[in-house]
C-alpha cells in the first residue's frame, strides 16, 4: 500500500484546499481531521471548543489520528495544532510522508482574518495572536516537516504541483 501524504502547518496555510487537490491528482483518499471532527460530533470546531473545551477537543483529535493511522493512499490535512501531542506526530510519521506547509502570519491573516471558525484567534488582535501562536509552534513545525513547502508564492496549481513534486519518491 502506498503512503499518506500528512500536510502539517498553521491555520488558514491551505491544507485542506491543497490536500483535496493533491488526492486528486493522486487518486488518493482526502481526509481532514478537523472535517471528521465536525461529522463525529455534529458541531462546528468553533462550537466544540465553546462548549466542550480544547482539552475535549485535542481528544476528539488523538481519536481521529488513531483511527486513520492504519490507512494508506489517503492525503491527510491535518489541524494546525496537531504537532502539539508528540504521539499523533509518531502515528502520522510511521503512515507516510510529514509536509510542512509554510506561511507567514501576513499570508495566514489574508487567508483567515474574517473566518470565525478558528477559536484560538478570536478576540483582540487577530494579526498578534497568530504571530504569537506562529512564534510558538514554528519550531515543531519544522522539526516534524520531512517536506517543506513554501505556500506563500505561486497560484493554487503551482502550489500544488510544487508539493507534488517535493513529495515525489517519497510515497
Ligand atoms: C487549530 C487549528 C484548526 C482546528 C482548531 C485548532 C490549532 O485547524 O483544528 O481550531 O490549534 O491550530 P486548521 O489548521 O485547519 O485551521
Amino acid at each position: 500500500m502506498n503512503r499518506n501524504v500528512v500536510l502539517i502547518g498553521f491555520m488558514g496555510c491551505g491544507k485542506t484546499t491543497y490536500g483535496k487537490k493533491l488526492a486528486k491528482r493522486l487518486q488518493y483518499t482526502f481526509i481532514d481531521t478537523d472535517i471528521a471532527i465536525e461529522k463525529q460530533e455534529g458541531m462546528k470546531i468553533s462550537s466544540i471548543f465553546e462548549e466542550k473545551g480544547e482539552a475535549y477537543f485535542r481528544e476528539l483529535e488523538r481519536q481521529t489520528v488513531e483511527a486513520i493511522s492504519n490507512q494508506g493512499c489517503s492525503v491527510i490535512a491535518t489541524g494546525g495544532g496537531i504537532i502539539k501531542n508528540a504521539d499523533n506526530m509518531k502515528k502520522l510519521m510511521r503512515t507516510g510522508v510529514i509536509v510542512y506547509l509554510r506561511a507567514t502570519p501576513d499570508l495566514i491573516f489574508r487567508n483567515i482574518g474574517n473566518d470565525d471558525n478558528r477559536p484560538l484567534l478570536m478576540g483582540g488582535n487577530k494579526i498578534e495572536k497568530i504571530r504569537t501562536i506562529m512564534e510558538e509552534r514554528k519550531p515543531i513545525y519544522e522539526k516534524y516537516g520531512q517536506v517543506v513547502v513554501d505556500v506563500c508564492h505561486g497560484t493554487v496549481n503551482q502550489i500544488t504541483d510544487r508539493i507534488l513534486s517535493a513529495v515525489e519518491g517519497k510515497i
